[in-house]
């Protein structure tokens, strides 16, 4: 089985995007299973009700969200009424939703988990109990176990994924936007990369407009973001899964144009 992961898909251009290409990336690289992160679906933040199923229906299993989960006020029902979106796990018990989905799929049951870090990033609960808590009450109901972990620094992402190496199968690391080269299978067998960066537009900061956060960073004023223009580009992984010997073999970076798909 090969699982796809998606890096945040930013705005109408990183969606539509994905909605068009999506099943030729999955056929290209023979994925079976597919999540993406969808906080910044909704132009720049954010998801709709609509969004999340249009992603759905175009081949997503699972949409991860992020610190942007509130950004658009349909996330109620969003969370309330869509299992198959959710958010990170470790914020504040009453909020709506999920932080976990498992899906059977008769051969094979896939639990996903969202969390997100603490480290240059709002205050929220610890990220490693919230997880353990949720592996717990996951027991015995998942065969794989894939962690979207919502994140800023590499360090506070290091430290979740060497310490939930063998507690879970895949981690991957959302957030930053920017790919990073360290994917690779740790010593207790859970493959690992820090982040799979942004699925948008390349030729931006983070997907935003660059005159506008450089403006921003020389101002050192607040500017209101708007999306970017020019061309998409997909970033993820692909992670290679034995059913057999139930464990992670491979796991590959994908960094790519639409032209090139
Ligand atoms: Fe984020
Ligand atoms: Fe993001």
């Amino acid at each position: 089985m090969r699982i796809l992961a998606v890096g945040d898909i930013v705005a109408s251009d990183g969606r539509e995007f994905i909605y068009n290409n999506l099943g030729r990336i999955k056929n290209k690289y023979m994925a079976d299973y597919c999540i993406a992160n969808g906080e910044n679906t909704a132009n720049t933040n954010g998801i709709t009700v609509d969004i999340a199923n249009t992603l759905l229906r175009s081949g997503v299993d699972v949409v991860t969200l992020g610190n942007h989960t509130f950004a658009n006020k349909e996330y109620v029902d969003v969370l309330t009424d869509i299992p198959q979106v959710i958010r990170p796990v470790n914020f504040p018990a009453e909020t709506e939703g999920m932080g976990y989905y498992i899906d059977d799929l008769g051969h094979l049951r896939v639990g996903v988990i969202n969390a997100i870090g603490r480290v240059h990033m709002d205050p929220m609960d610890c990220p490693f109990r919230a997880t353990e808590k949720a592996l717990k009450e996951m027991e015995g109901k998942a065969d794989i176990i894939i962690i979207d972990f919502h994140c800023e620094t590499t360090s506070e992402k290091l430290a979740f994924g060497n310490y939930f190496d063998g507690k879970a199968d895949i981690i991957f690391g959302t957030h930053t936007h920017v790919q990073t080269a360290d994917n690779h299978i740790l010593p207790n067998g859970t493959a690992y990369i820090s982040d799979i960066g942004m699925t948008g537009v390349r030729d931006s900061i983070l997907g935003v407009k660059k005159e506008i956060i450089m403006d921003m960073y020389y101002t050192r004023k607040k500017f209101r973001f708007e999306k970017a223009e020019g061309e998409v580009w997909f970033s993820g992984a692909v992670f290679d899964y034995d059913e057999k010997l139930r464990k992670v073999t491979g796991i590959e970076r994908l960094y790519f144009p639409a032209k090139e798909i």
